[in-house]
């Protein structure tokens, strides 16, 4: 069964009527431009074919009913119990209610209507795989609360709600990337977004070009202090570089050669970091005339740079994602290939020749099942249209 049609009725046996609506929001894949959505940067990414999908239809009550199909559970919530993160008999929202919770919390703060809803939901957006899970359960409910709240806001504006209701209530401090490719996503094309101005535009993907995911399988913890800790250290170093550099704002506004004339300045970790930073906004200038030349070969190298500076400068590689990037730059066919999303566990992604993509699959879950003794899970993924409702 589809995953619409499973949460459709799912919705009829959980409230014995049929759901009016089905809203489908994707995860997203990033190609360049790592950490650097909050460095005020330019990212490649691309919303893809994996999705959170959200039957649902306004409650009789005051309270929003919700039910994860993937956890089996259920969660309630209203605008009463939200400062305090509960359900109405007291007891704390599941983790996972976070989201669709920060969601009502974000639209309610900027005025927008939440009616009460009743809604079952599921994803095959794999959790804490780099590939956005809760960026695609937040835009979700957006979409929802759009739809039953009768008011209607541009896709961006709907991506800064969600990354509002992540930063403020669920407490990851993340830029506009996941929300925005979520929102924005363009049926078999690349996005790239300068983070700054918020502009975009779509960009084609060679067509003798393949991105396969691949999933390590291999999930870590406490993600979201190591990310924070890592935004904290970018601010030091616009702060300590601002001594010199008067007037930035974001390691957006210094050159490659500003940062090597002053890095000595930085403490070491401010260091890693900003150099990362600095030369990923670098590579994703340079990625745009490489794209549009349909350069694969030297685009797929700054794939693989990137990861390099993510794993020894940025710190935020593991060593199956290591050993996944290693596998697959060595197999024919492969231009370039790297962690992608926050890092620390999760997928990479790979630019891969096309007809050489299911070759390529196959030897690279041999290779890294034979290195790690764990099984990946491994897709040729399609670029994919923006969050909305179904049919
Ligand atoms: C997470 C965040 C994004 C972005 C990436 C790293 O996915 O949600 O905003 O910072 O990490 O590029």
């Amino acid at each position: 069964m589809t995953l619409d049609a499973r949460v459709y009725s799912l919705f009829k046996e959980k409230f014995s009527r049929e759901a009016q609506y089905i809203a489908r929001a994707p995860g997203r894949v990033n190609l360049l431009g790592e950490h650097v959505d909050y460095n005020d940067g330019f990212v490649l990414p691309a919303a893809i074919d994996r999705a959170t999908y959200l039957a649902f239809g306004p409650s009789e009550s005051e309270v929003t009913t919700l039910w994860a199909a993937d956890f089996g559970q259920k969660a309630v919530f209203s605008a009463e119990t939200l400062a305090a993160k509960t359900q109405p008999d007291g007891s704390p929202l599941p983790d996972w209610a976070f989201y669709p919770a920060g969601v009502m919390w974000a639209l309610t703060e900027a005025g927008l209507k939440t009616p009460p809803l009743q809604a079952v939901f599921a994803s095959d957006v794999p959790r804490g795989s780099g590939l956005s899970s809760s960026a695609s359960v937040e835009l979700a409910f957006a979409v929802a609360w759009q739809q039953l709240g009768g008011w209607n806001v541009d896709p961006m504006r709907l991506a800064q709600l969600g990354q509002r209701a992540e930063n403020g209530y669920v407490g990851v401090n993340c830029g506009i990337m996941d929300q925005f490719a979520s929102a924005c996503g363009v049926e078999n094309r690349l996005l790239r977004l300068d983070c700054r101005s918020l502009t975009w535009e779509t960009v084609a993907l060679p067509a003798e070009v393949a991105i396969v995911v691949a999933d390590t399988t291999v999930r870590r913890k406490l993600t979201s202090g190591e990310y924070n800790r890592r935004r904290e250290a970018c601010e030091l170093a616009v702060r300590l570089l601002g001594e010199s550099l008067p007037g930035i704002r974001a390691l957006r506004d210094v050159s490659p050669e500003d940062f090597n004339r002053l890095a000595a300045q930085l403490p070491l970790e401010a260091r890693l970091r900003a150099r990362h930073v600095v030369e990923e906004i670098e590579r994703t200038r340079l990625a745009q005339s490489l794209l549009e030349h349909g350069d694969v070969a030297s685009f797929g190298a700054l794939i693989n740079t990137c990861h390099a500076s993510l794993r020894d400068f940025y710190e935020v590689s593991c060593p199956e994602l290591d050993v996944m990037t290693t596998v697959a730059q060595s197999l024919p066919g492969c231009w370039g290939a790297r962690l992608t999303g926050a890092g620390f566990g999760g997928c990479t992604v790979n630019l891969v020749a096309r007809e050489a993509a299911q070759e390529f699959s196959r030897a690279l879950a041999a290779g890294y099942e034979s290195r790690t003794g764990f099984h990946p899970d491994i897709y040729i993924c399609q670029a994919s249209r923006g969050a909305g409702l179904l049919g």
